[in-house]
């Protein structure tokens, strides 16, 4: 697997390939990536320690191994110890950066406390990733349901950037960058629970933004429209038994582009949101939507 490091033999693509049942290859020409950018420090993250939830897999997992690529310190967190230690070596093996995993449910308080006080200095970046879907209409949805997505998807953002926050107002900088979705202000049939929690992520991102500009903290979350991950293989298998490809062409057609995005496409646009280079964005929801909002 080749990632795109400016200062590697590997200059010539920004290559992903996961090696998951999925297994994705990506390949942008490096001029297409980072035309002009050859001899500039641009989306460097050296120096820079980035916390990545639910990084043992696909989005999260792209956004740390482009993140190590460009030589910050990573911490990838995710439930299983295994699964975050096995993410974490291979990044380190590709970029030669420092990756650590660390087990954490983000849903549980005293979880995060530990995973966050294992970490030893500031955080310079954090990156809520670690989410899960459900389908169903407000009928179908039951209690039980509504109480799991909150629980991982609001909650689970709500106390990573709680603990994150704290380091960063004293180092007087910080960069948050939450996973919304385009179900956060689109009508999406049969997401019901699964909207709301990306609604409260989206406010969320809004009210952090504006109550820590002035700390130096810049928030900011991103809406993806249909992505091709562990995440969309898991919720077809699950509720469309029997009718799974069909079910991906459906997901395929949704973006006007025709087809899904990809985690790589993803992680690109997260890098230069965590980048210095973004240092004047900050409250605002980026669609990354195959022309979902304009061209439907
Ligand atoms: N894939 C898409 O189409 C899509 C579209 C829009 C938004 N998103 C959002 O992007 C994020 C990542 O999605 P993905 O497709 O990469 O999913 P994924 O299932 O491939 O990865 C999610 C990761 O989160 C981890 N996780 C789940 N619950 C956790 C918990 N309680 N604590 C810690 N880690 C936990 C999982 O173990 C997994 O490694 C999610 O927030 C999702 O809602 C995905």
């Amino acid at each position: 697997m080749k990632l795109p490091n400016r200062r590697g033999a590997q200059k010539k693509h920004c290559s992903f390939v996961f090696d998951n049942a999925l297994s994705i290859d990506v390949k942008l020409s490096r001029k297409r990536c980072f035309a002009s950018l050859e001899d500039s420090d641009v989306f460097e993250l050296q120096g820079k320690r980035a916390v990545v939830t639910g990084a043992a897999s696909g989005i999260g997992l792209a956004i740390a191994e482009i993140f190590a690529a460009h030589q910050a310190q990573v911490f990838v967190v995710d439930l299983d110890q295994e699964k975050a230690s096995e993410a974490a070596k291979s990044i380190a093996a590709k970029s030669g950066a420092t990756a650590t995993g660390l087990a954490c449910d983000v849903s549980n308080a005293t979880s995060v406390a530990a995973a966050f006080a294992s970490i030893d200095g500031p955080i310079d970046i954090l990156v809520n990733c670690a989410g899960i879907a459900h389908v169903g209409n407000l009928v179908s949805t039951t209690p039980e349901d509504m109480d799991r997505l909150y629980g991982v998807n609001v909650r689970g953002t709500y106390l990573c950037m709680q603990a994150a926050i704290g380091p960063m107002i004293e180092a007087k900088r910080g960069v948050i960058l939450n996973m919304a979705s385009i179900a956060a202000t689109a009508g999406i049939a049969d997401r019901f629970a699964y909207s709301m929690t990306k609604g409260a992520v989206l406010s969320m991102t809004l009210s952090v933004a504006k109550d820590y500009i002035a700390h130096g903290i810049r928030c900011n979350c991103i809406s993806p429209a249909r992505v091709h991950t562990p995440f969309v293989d898991g919720f077809v298998a699950k509720n469309y038994p029997g009718k799974e490809a069909e079910q991906m062409q459906v997901l395929a057609k949704a973006q006007p582009i025709g087809r899904m995005g990809t985690p790589a496409e993803i992680a690109v646009f997260a890098l230069y949101l965590c980048s210095e280079e973004a240092s004047f964005l900050t409250g605002v929801d980026y669609p990354i939507d195959g022309g979902f909002f304009n061209l439907r």
